[in-house]
């Protein structure tokens, strides 16, 4: 069987860091960072991770709540969702991931837009 998104991206090790770099990425982009001015980053590092790694095919590991009911009530405009998107390749860029992958993320991160702009 062909290897997962999971392996490809370098399994745990290297998407627990993608996912620290894009919440870092996210607290330093003017766009963004407001809305995670009181969040606890290390818990949040860790759910990200966590959703990443069972999102791409990796253990079954995700602990948090559902795309739609965490974003529900926020009001997130679609230039916030390009932001994420954008923070999200960047932290992928920083980690040497080839563009095969990175396009297979990006596409599984926009296909959930209709769970978070406007919900
Ligand atoms: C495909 C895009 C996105 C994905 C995959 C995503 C994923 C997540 C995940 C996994 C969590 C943690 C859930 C939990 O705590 O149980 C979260 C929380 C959150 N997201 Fe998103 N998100 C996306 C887009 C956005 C956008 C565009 C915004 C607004 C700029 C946003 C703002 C937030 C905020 C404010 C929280 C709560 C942080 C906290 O609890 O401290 N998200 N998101």
């Amino acid at each position: 069987m062909a290897d997962t998104l999971y392996d490809r991206l370098g399994g745990t090790e290297t998407i627990t860091q993608i996912s620290a770099d894009i919440v870092d990425l996210h607290l330093s982009n003017p766009l963004i960072a407001p809305r995670f001015a009181q969040s606890d980053t290390t818990r949040l590092k860790k759910v990200v991770s966590e959703f990443f790694i069972t999102g791409t095919g990796g253990p079954n590991l995700y602990t948090g709540k559902d795309m739609r009911s965490v974003h529900q009530g926020m009001n997130i405009s679609a230039i916030e969702f390009v932001a994420v998107l954008d923070d999200a390749l960047a932290a992928m860029n920083k980690n040497g991931i080839a563009q095969r992958e990175q396009e297979e993320v990006l596409f599984i991160l926009y296909s959930m837009r209709a769970d978070i702009i406007l919900v």
